[in-house]
């Protein structure tokens, strides 16, 4: 039997109710399907752990998560507590460390679930964002700090090793799905950069014939996620621009509750992390109504990495049959809370 070692780190706010989620079903497919066996270990880090000790994880955080097959992270951030920079510096240092360079992101409209475009079509993308370096690298610092001619500089690193390794994902994943592949940049206003992504699209191009390319700027590509969402297979962007998207890809299916994602290292010299877009939304937290199914989705996401396939599309059809019951959560317009539904997928994944 295979066995699985899972870090569960569920961080701040509503993260703790979604791991919570999110470990129930993973408990559930791995009594189901009696071929695999997980073993977890929580970590609690984040805002309660910096109140006793001063820092939001132990110095020894990387070390530590390094021993696992997979990390699965809840959320991370709670302004009113502390500094976002301080809170979420783990995920940003884990992103890096474990060189989780593919952040996918899939999208997709669920029969049962609104989406607040008239006409949304049948949107199914997945956003691939460039997770290791561009805008979110730590690069810059402050000059003449609280004086009125403070000057702030932050500079944004894109490699070509890093611009072309996921390109090349981007294109792989477009080859086993609608063979489309959009890439999002700002190449007319950053020159450098940017014009360097455009360079290497070109580049590899010919090597995947079977892909047809296409070439945004975000500006366009916003107006693109709204006005013809399901144009749109795979779309790769930077850090930034991957990030912000997948707000808006959240928004556009019905809600950000809904949205999963995965932090690879392809190469699995690394474990790869799992989690929802969303954050720690601090508006609904301690009231145990967010909706568990992005969470879920990431659950099944690194079901499917670790190589259990089968329970992974098990845990798919039960949310996807939930939803088309219209059983959900406020943000879809529901009335269960996170529990509630949590036991509804459950159900459904017995059966
Ligand atoms: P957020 O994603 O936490 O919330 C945005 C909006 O979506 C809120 O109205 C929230 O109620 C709603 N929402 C999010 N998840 C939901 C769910 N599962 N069910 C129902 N509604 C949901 O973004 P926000 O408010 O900008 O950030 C809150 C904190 O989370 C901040 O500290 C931020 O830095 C952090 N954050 C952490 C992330 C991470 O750990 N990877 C990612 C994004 C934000
Ligand atoms: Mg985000």
């Amino acid at each position: 039997m295979k066995q699985y070692r899972i870090a569960l780190y569920p961080g701040d706010g509503i993260g703790q109710d979604v791991t919570l989620a999110a470990r129930r079903v993973l408990e559930q497919t791995q009594e189901k399907f009696g071929t695999f066996s997980l073993s977890f270990e929580v970590f609690p880090w984040g805002c309660d752990y910096y109140d006793d000790h001063g820092v939001v994880a132990p110095d020894d955080f990387l070390e530590k998560l390094r021993l696992f097959d997979a990390i699965y992270l809840g959320a991370l951030g709670f302004p009113s507590r502390l500094p976002d920079h301080i809170t979420l510096q783990p995920i940003i240092r884990i992103r890096q460390a474990f060189d989780l360079y593919a952040c996918v992101r899939p999208a997709k409209i669920h029969a049962g679930v609104r989406s607040p475009l008239a006409d949304p079509g049948e949107i199914d993308m997945v956003v691939v964002r460039e997770n290791s370096e561009g805008e979110y690298v730590s690069m810059g610092g402050n000059f003449k700090v609280d004086n009125p001619h403070e000057v702030a500089i932050q500079t944004a690193v894109h490699t070509r090793h890093g611009v072309e390794r996921i390109l090349r994902f981007s294109f792989q994943l477009a080859q086993t799905r609608r063979q489309k592949l959009t890439m999002i940049t700002k190449s007319n206003a950053q020159r450098f950069g940017f014009v360097l992504w455009d360079r290497v699209l070109e580049k590899l191009r010919d090597n995947y014939p079977d892909v047809t390319t296409n070439q945004l700027h975000i500006d366009a590509a916003t107006l693109q996620f709204v006005n013809n969402p399901d144009s749109l297979d795979v779309v790769v962007a930077s850090n930034l621009f991957g990030d912000i998207l997948t707000d808006l890809s959240g928004a556009i299916t019905g809600s950000l509750g809904l949205n999963p994602s995965a932090n690879l290292n392809p190469e699995r010299e690394h474990p790869s992390l799992f989690e929802p877009v969303h954050g720690s939304a601090p508006d609904i937290s301690g009231r145990g109504i967010a909706n568990p199914v992005a969470a879920i989705l990431s659950a099944a996401m690194m079901l499917d990495w670790l190589g259990a396939q089968e329970a992974a599309l098990a845990v798919e059809r039960a949310v996807s049959s939930t939803l088309a019951a219209e059983c959900g959560t406020p943000d879809i317009g529901g009335n269960l809370n996170t529990e509630e539904m949590t036991e509804c997928i459950v159900e459904r994944i017995k059966v």
